[in-house]
Parts: C-alpha cells; structure tokens; sequence
C-alpha cells in the first residue's frame, strides 16, 4: 500500500494538476477550526459533532403546500431520496396579513415543519428572509410594507423596524430547532442576493447579523450571494476586491446547465462550471472568494420556474436539469470541493391564490425531483444514487485534489480527490468538457492508495453520451478494502458481522470491482454472471462482470468478513432503498424501516403490484409492510422476499362536475351601492411609480389591499367633450382591467406575461358611450386584476410599483385630458388587512363580489343558483359544484382540475378563472395564455371521503366564446400507501361585507 504524508500530497497535486488554477488556494486547506456549538467547519467541510459531513441539501417551501399532513411526505420524500438536509425560505408575507400581526398556526405552523424534519433525520437550513425572492409576490415582504416610504434592505429605520417584527418571531421558532438546542438546524441564511453593497446595506447587515444572534440563532450564518460575486464574504477573507460582510460562511447560488426551447425541447447547455478547487474564476471566483471557509452552495438549480404564456416548460425542465445533468453537475460540484450543496427545488409546490410573482403561474412544479402533485421523478432516482454514495462513504466529506491521472481518451477526464484523513479517493469521470456527448472507451492510471492501477484491467470503461461515473477507490466500507470500482456505489451495509455493497453501472457495460484481502478468498457466484481472479502478490480479488439485471457474489475468508456484492444495471439498481437496519427491493417508495422485538416494519408506497425482497439481520422475525404481516422466504442469495407481491393501487374513479352559476360584477351597476367602501383619497403614497400631477392617489396598496382584485367606482359629472377613459394601472405579468361606463362594458385591456420581466403596468383608453358624454352624473366602474407585485431582486424597492389605478383622466378626442373630477370609491379583499378568514390567511383572496361575499366558501348556500349559462356576459361569472368523494383507503392519490383540451397550452377562448376548491384559492386559469390548465389539489385541501365544493370565478370581456370550457377532475397519480392526511381546519363560511 502506498502511503503518502498529506503535505507531500498537496506537493504532488499542485505539481502533476493539469487544471490552470487551482481556484480554492490549498494552503488555506490549514485554516483553523470554527466551532458553533455542534457545528464546526475549517476550509474543507462542515463538521457536525466534529465529524466531516457532506451537506446534500434539497429546497422545499411548506408555505407551497397548504396541507401540513403533507409536508411529511414530501420530507420523506426528500430523505428516502439520499439528501441528508433540506433546506427551507420563511415567507414573511405569508405569516403577516398587517404590521404587528403574525399567524403562525395551521398550514403557517413552521415549528411543526423544522419538528418533522428533524424526526425525519434531516438536516435544516433556514432561510429566513427577510427578503428571498422565490418567485413570491414582493419576493416574500408583508403587503403592507409595500406602503413604507423608506427603501427597503436598507438601514432605513422604519424598514428595519418592521424586519425585526418577522425576525424576533420566525428567529424565536428557528433557535428552539437548532442542533444545539435539540433539533436539526445547522446553517442559518440571514439575507437573499443582496446584491448592492452600499454603506446603508453594510449596517443592515452588520444588524441582521446581530438580529440573529441576539435571537438566539448560535449556528453559522449566511448570505447567498447571486452567483460568484463576492458579496457579503466573511471578514476573515483575504482574497481582494470581494465584498466583506458579517457572515460566518460565504454562499452563493447558480443556475447552469442551458434552457429549454421556447417549443419546450431540451438544449445541450454548457459544460458543468467548475466552481471551486479546479476552476479559475479569479480572485472573485466562487469558493475562492473565501478560502477559509468551506465551499458553499447555497441554491443549484435544479430545475427551472415557468412563466405565463410558456409553452409548458416543467417537464422539459425535468428533463433539461435530468438524470444526466445531475450526474455530471452535481458530480463536478464535488469534485470542486462544494462540499455544502442545495438543490433549488427539491420540491417546488404550487404558489396558489396570491403567492406568485408577476413572473409565474400558479404551478411552482420547477422540474423538480419530486414534482407538484408529489411524485417521485426518475431524476430523484439519480439523487439517490449520489446521497447513497455520500452516506457510505464518509471521507468524501472534506476531500482536495489529488492529481490528475492519465486517462487513455482525450475526450474524457477524470477528477481525483483525495480525503487527507484517510486517502480514499473520489474519482468523477466525465465528458472534456463535460457537456460533450461522444462514445468513449478508456482507461485511468492513477497512483491509488492502495498502488498504482491502470483501471480497468479487462476490458476499457465507457463513456457513452452525456453522463458522468463518481467512482471510489482506496475505501474501507464496513470491514472490506475496496481498491477501486469501475462500478458505482449506491449502498452499503453491516449485517451480522457481514458487509453488504451495491454496485450498479450503465446497462451492457462491464465492470470490474477491486478488492483487497490477505488470502485467497471463497468466491461464489449465486446470480447472474461474473468471474473473479485472485492476484496473490498483491491480495488483489478482481470481480469482472457485465451490468445486466442482476449479478450477485459472496465473497468469504480471505482474511476479513463476508462480503455480499449485488452488482446492478442503473434500472435495477434504483429498485433499492437503504433505510434504516436494511436495504429493501422493490416497493416506489421506502419511507422507513424499524427494527423493534424482532419485527422489521417497512412503511411505503406502490405504484402497481409490487415484489419486496428485504436484506436484513437474522434477528429479523417477521416482516411488516405499511402495518400488515408480509410472508417470506429466505432466498439463496441471503435475502428474503415476500410470497407474494404487495398490492397496487385500487382505480380511482372521479365525478362528472356539473354547475350552478351566478353572475358577480354587480359592481358595475350604477346603482350598486357602494356607501361602505372607502373614499380614494387622502392616503400618503409610498410607490415607486410616478403617477401624473393632480390624480389622487389610487394605488390599492394604500387602502390595505395588496392581492388580487380590486374594485373602483368613480362619480362624474359628463361634459359633452368627454369621449374617452385614459387609465395608467398596475396588475403584474398577464393582469388587466375591465371598464364599465353607466353599467355599460367599454372594455378590457391585458397585460402580456412573459420573461425575462413581465409587462406589469400598462395604459388603455376606452371610448365612453354616447350616454355618458353628455352632461349630468356618470359612473365609472372598474376591475383590476393584480397578478403580484414585482420582486426586490435588484434592492430597488420595485415591489412598490403600484398596483390598481395609478391615474384615470377623462378625455376629448385627441387625447386632451379635461380636469374632470371624479369622486373614486375602492374596494379591494375583504376586511383589507383585517382577515375575516385567517386559516387560509392573506394570499387566499382578493375583492371580487363572490369572494366578499363567500360565495367561493364550502358554506355557501347556492340553492337559488341557476343552471351554467349557455351564453356569456362581460365581467365575472361564478360557478359552483359540489360532489362527494369516496377515493380508496390507504391509498396516496392527488386529484386536480383541468380545464378544456389539456393537450394544447392554450385556448381560442379568452377568459380566467379563479379556482376555489372547498374555500381554497388553488390557482388561477387564464385560458388564452396559459399554459397551466391542470391545478392539482392537494389532499386536506380537497376532501377524499367527503363532500367537496369547487368555485369558479370566471372573468370574460362577454365576446360570443369567451367562456368556461368544459371543467373535469382528474387523477395525476395514484400509490397505495401514503401518510394519513386530515382536512385542513378552515372555516365554511362568512359574514358577508360587499
Ligand atoms: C435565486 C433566488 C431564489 C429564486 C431562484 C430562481 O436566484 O435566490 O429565491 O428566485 O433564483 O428560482
């Protein structure tokens, strides 16, 4: 065996690198130990209780998933998915419909969520805002804070006020679930890409730092810098022209890896960036920025958001940012020492009722690993695959670079890391540069730990297309020596004073495993095919063997343990799970397995009928799954498998939706009265956005409403020049208005959605009726529809552009405003800031009639309903329907509503429609822009054994056509298994205020 001093290594790797810099500089690799009470790190890793940890985090926002019995699943999920950490953003709009008032109940319960993920055994980093972006309307601030004249993520002392109101609650939930208070929290993020660095911004953050502290927050904290800035770098950092801040860690996020199409096909995107040991980004250059500190990803993307009027483009995410792309990026990233590395999203959810951003539609699916209506994508199979490696092999926590070996292709390269402590090595073989696609066949030299090899020794590897293999060698797992492996490690195990290793390669590839004994071993083949030969000088045993199916070889004597190898194709490797005291084959999903008095109990899903074969102690006596005794026999390879199969699913079968209507615009009646609604005027204005000399102040902010729709009706008296409205309003990506004159249409206007930043404000004129340009006493009535307010990304206080009316001036022809004065009325959501209905809470509703009135809430007594027009009408129509469930028991189903043809992203037809299920805001439809026309449901939300209600509002301009197309259930998925899952307490009516 060859060994090597850790000096002399970093000699040899500074000497022999090929690679033109090495960006993180190694003889900082030396700093010094920072300890945080159990968390600690030095320039290679994070160490939790003193031990290296490779942080595999993945991103999920309970806020976008309005079930709490759910968010278990999905932190299942996320565990049985190899990732040891999730990591989380706080929505401080979400907690706070008004200043001073904070909601931290029910589907708003974050101490509950940091609980379960702890008793799930993950890891938490909390990202607590006050600012994050996320694609959440203001980017996560309070509406009301919309009306706060002083610029915000400054020092500005009104705006800090108001952060320290959402730190000292969220901050006081967080510290009790700290690792050094008993929980899970290890890392806390105390600002978002904040991206300016002004001197007002440096004392905000010298604050928040303090904030935290002073809340109790003892972990390391962080700011996530976008992209390889330098922003906000530990003062500790000597490295020049980066932007010092007070933070323990240096972070930052990045979102390679190309786009889709705008026909929504897949790229080839760049090679993976190399953003720490390998790379050459100068001194401002990722984890370079802070050589002291451990290599930080604080958001990899892991999919991509979708916008409005895309063709669809989640699924091409899915696949854009797929099985490949994880292997060969995320694979690079840990090459590159990342050490920390957090997948944005691990699940993306649904930003429903008001939640989303101008730039987003309801769904937040993201092309994530596990996707909105919870199911497992093959990607997170790939996942797995990589948090399995990172769970059985501890040393690659904290690994440098080891050297470049002599790979036989110019077309691949290989990265080989070393971990000091133990010399195992990493070696990540990819594409060069890693985006290439080509057939390779080749071979690596490398000075291995346990000596020099040219692997492999039979037949050469291969690289074929777009992948990437994360290899070890010179690793001891359990009791074994594993030499090298052509093969990857998905899982190991130490069983009865045995080891058990599975190995899995690209099917049709052969692989050659490595071993290192004292002796001649016993080898025996009890499945499939392999062939082994023993080098006796060396105490070599090398396995050859084809990834087909399945081959499986014990291996016993030698000098050491028995040792069982299940060597695997990539399809039949993803059948595994290793939770708990075993490794279990077969089921979708494991989401645990306990041993207790001899009963192992494996609790998951299936997706169809399902075969279970179980590696576990002898001291197992009976097996259950999901609660009920399974049957087994032990098998010839030391497994068990179960007599028979476990069940699938039960089909599901869904109601036909039929519908009672009532028409809601009552508003633009003349006569409707409108005696309780607030004056417009009066209001200081705290927009960004000019508004013309002499117009009141309009903005729907000012009047304490921030989401959703909003109703004007303004008094005038007509002169016989007035010919038209000029309206100048706010309403986000594909908003708009709808005019009446006199309880007259004049007219709609809409705003195109799109990226990179959506049209958000936008003029219209309309011509006033003859009726109304006459003298005497007119009306106008308006509808604004306000599809989010813009994000903060750039600190410019863009979530203060209006939103509503910004001016609205009575004309002559030509366009020649007259100084008419209209006396305006407003009227927004219900109660404004005041929620009559706290449990579904502030992004639930806005100021339609219907939504006034509850007319969206189960309670509603719609008996006096007419059937569904055959005809349509300008402004809004309700629809209701009510139908009664019955889904099969124990069974995880996640029904949804879809809209007209699901095939095509859009309709002929123009219309929206806001979809209320059982009272809940769940997402809206725009039918001409699309292209979400299929809003899943999350169970608790909709009822499975019960009664349901759905309410439609549907907003048309009244052309012939312009309406509702037909509107079905459907089933996106169906498991059996699941975790039980209570409705979500919400109350069935209200007081009506209109
Ligand atoms: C990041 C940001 C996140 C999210 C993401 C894109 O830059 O930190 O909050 O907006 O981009 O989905």
């Amino acid at each position: 065996m060859i060994k090597r001093s850790t000096a002399g290594m970093l000699a040899l790797l500074l000497a022999s690198t090929a690679h033109a810099q090495v960006a993180k500089p190694t003889e900082n690799l030396a700093a010094p130990v920072k300890t945080f009470g159990r968390v600690s790190y030095d320039a290679r890793s994070l160490m939790i209780d003193g031990k290296r940890r490779v942080i595999w985090s993945a991103e999920f926002h309970p806020f976008r998933l309005p079930s709490p019995d759910l968010w278990r699943d999905v932190l299942q999920k996320l565990k049985a998915s190899g990732f040891n950490t999730v990591a989380i953003y706080f929505d401080w709009g979400y907690h706070s419909p008004k200043q001073g008032v904070y909601d931290f109940t029910g589907i708003r319960d974050m101490d509950r969520v940091l609980r379960e993920a702890a008793e799930e055994g993950l890891y938490v980093i909390t990202r607590a805002g006050p600012y994050v972006n996320a694609e959440l309307s203001r980017g996560g601030f309070p509406g009301w804070l919309v009306n706060q004249r002083g610029r915000a993520r400054t020092d500005d002392a009104a705006y800090m006020a108001a952060a320290d109101e959402w730190l000292t609650r969220i901050d006081a939930i967080i510290a009790r679930h700290q690792i050094n208070n008993g929980g899970s929290v290890i890392l806390h993020q105390i600002e978002n890409e904040l991206a300016l660095t002004t001197s007002a911004q440096r004392r905000y953050m010298d604050h928040l730092y303090a904030k935290a502290r002073g809340d109790g927050i003892t972990v390391p904290l962080f700011h996530n810098d976008q992209g390889r800035n330098g922003y906000w770098v530990p003062e500790s950092s000597t490295v020049a022209n980066v932007v010092h801040g007070p933070n323990d860690l240096y972070a930052f996020d990045g979102y390679p890896g190309g786009t889709c199409t705008a026909q929504g096909k897949p790229t080839r995107g760049s090679a993976a960036p190399d953003w720490g040991y390998y790379g050459t980004g100068g001194a401002k250059g990722g984890a370079s920025a802070s050589p002291d500190t451990p290599a930080f990803l604080a958001e990899f993307g892991g999919g991509w958001f979708d916008y409005w009027g895309s063709n669809g483009g989640y699924d091409c995410n899915a696949i854009q940012r797929g099985k490949r792309f994880q292997r060969v990026f995320y694979g690079t990233n840990l090459a590159n020492g990342i050490d920390i590395q957090s997948v944005y999203m691990g699940y993306g959810g649904t930003s429903w009722g008001w939640l989303p951003a101008p730039v987003v539609f309801t769904s937040y699916d993201y092309g994530s690993a596990i996707s909105e209506p919870r199911e497992l994508r093959t990607k997170a199979e790939e996942m797995k695959q990589l948090g399995g490696l990172i769970a059985a092999v501890p040393d690659l926590a904290g690994m440098v670079p080891a050297g470049e070996p002599i790979v036989s292709s110019p077309n691949v390269q290989v990265y080989h890391n070393k971990n000091p402590e133990t010399d195992a090595r990493f070696l990540m073989v990819t594409h060069k540069p890693s985006n290439g696609s080509t057939d390779d066949r080749f071979t690596i030299t490398a000075d291995l730990p346990d000596g020099r090899y040219t692997l492999p020794a039979a037949e050469p590897m291969r690289l074929n297309g777009f992948d990437a293999k994360w290899l070890v060698a010179g690793v001891t797992i359990g009791k074994q020596r594993l030499v090298y492996s052509t093969s990857e490690l998905q899982a190991a195990m130490s069983v009865d004073g045995s080891d058990l290793m599975l190995l899995y390669g690209r099917a049709g590839e052969s692989g050659e495993t490595m071993l290192r004994y004292e002796s001649a071993p016993q080898v025996r083949v009890l499945e499939g095919q392999a062939t082994s030969r023993f080098d006796a000088a060396k105490g070599d045993l090398r396995l050859d063997y084809p990834h087909q199916g399945r081959a499986v070889v014990r291996v016993e004597g030698g000098g050491r343990p028995p040792l069982t190898l299940i060597l695997a194709d990539e399809a039949e490797a993803v059948r595994y799970w290793r939770q708990g005291p075993a490794l279990v084959r077969g089921p979708a999903l494991v989401r645990s397995v306990t041993l207790k008095g001899g009963t192992l109990a494996i609790i998951g899903d299936t997706r169809e009928d399902t075969p279970l074969e179980i590696w576990a102690a002898k001291a197992v006596k009976s097996i259950r799954w999901n609660d009920s005794a399974v049957a087994t026999r032990p098998t010839a390879i030391g497994s068990r498998t179960a007599e028979r199969n476990l069940a699938g699913p039960a089909p599901i079968s869904l109601p036909t939706l039929t519908w009672r209507a009532a028409y809601g615009s009552p508003e633009a009646q003349p006569g409707f009265d409108d005696s309780m609604w607030q004056s417009a005027e009066g209001k200081p204005y705290a927009s960004i956005t000019a508004r013309p000399d002499g117009q009141p102040n309009l903005s729907m902010d000012a009047y304490g409403f921030h989401d959703g729709d909003v109703w004007y009706r303004g008094r005038f008296t007509g002169t016989p020049d007035a010919k038209q409205i000029a309206l100048y309003y706010g309403a986000g990506g594909s908003g708009m208005v709808q005019v009446w004159v006199d309880g007259r249409f004049v007219g709609q206007d809409e705003l195109p959605g799109g990226l990179p930043r959506p049209i958000t404000t936008g003029t219209a004129r309309f011509d006033l009726p003859a009726s109304a340009q006459g003298t005497g006493e007119h009306v106008v009535s308006i509808m604004v529809r306000n599809n989010g307010h813009n994000w903060d990304l750039d600190s410019d206080d863009a979530h203060k552009e209006a939103r509503g009316l910004i001016s609205a001036s009575i004309e002559a022809p030509g366009g020649r405003s007259f100084a008419v004065p209209v006396a305006w009325k407003i009227q927004g959501k219900q109660g404004g800031e005041d929620l009559p209905d706290p449990a579904r809470g502030v992004a639930n509703n806005g100021g339609q009639y219907g939504e006034r009135t509850g007319w969206h809430l189960p309670g509603f007594d719609d008996a006096k309903w007419q059937a569904a027009p055959t005809s349509v009408q300008p402004g809004t129509t309700w629809y209701r329907s009510r139908f009664d469930l019955a889904l099969p028991k124990g069974q995880d189903t996640t029904v949804a509503v879809a809209f007209g043809d699901t095939d095509t992203p859009r309709s002929v037809a123009r219309y929206r429609a806001l979809v209320f299920v059982n009272g809940w805001n769940i997402g809206q439809f725009i039918a001409h822009v699309g292209p979400q026309r299929v809003f899943p449901i999350p169970e608790g939300i909709l009822n499975h054994h019960g009664t349901n209600t759905i309410a439609l509002a549907v907003t048309s301009d009244g052309a012939p056509g312009d309406m509702l197309e037909p509107v079905k259930l459907v089933t996106m998925r169906t498991v059996k298994g699941g975790l039980p899952v209570r409705m979500v307490d919400a109350p069935q009516r209200i007081e009506a205020s209109k």
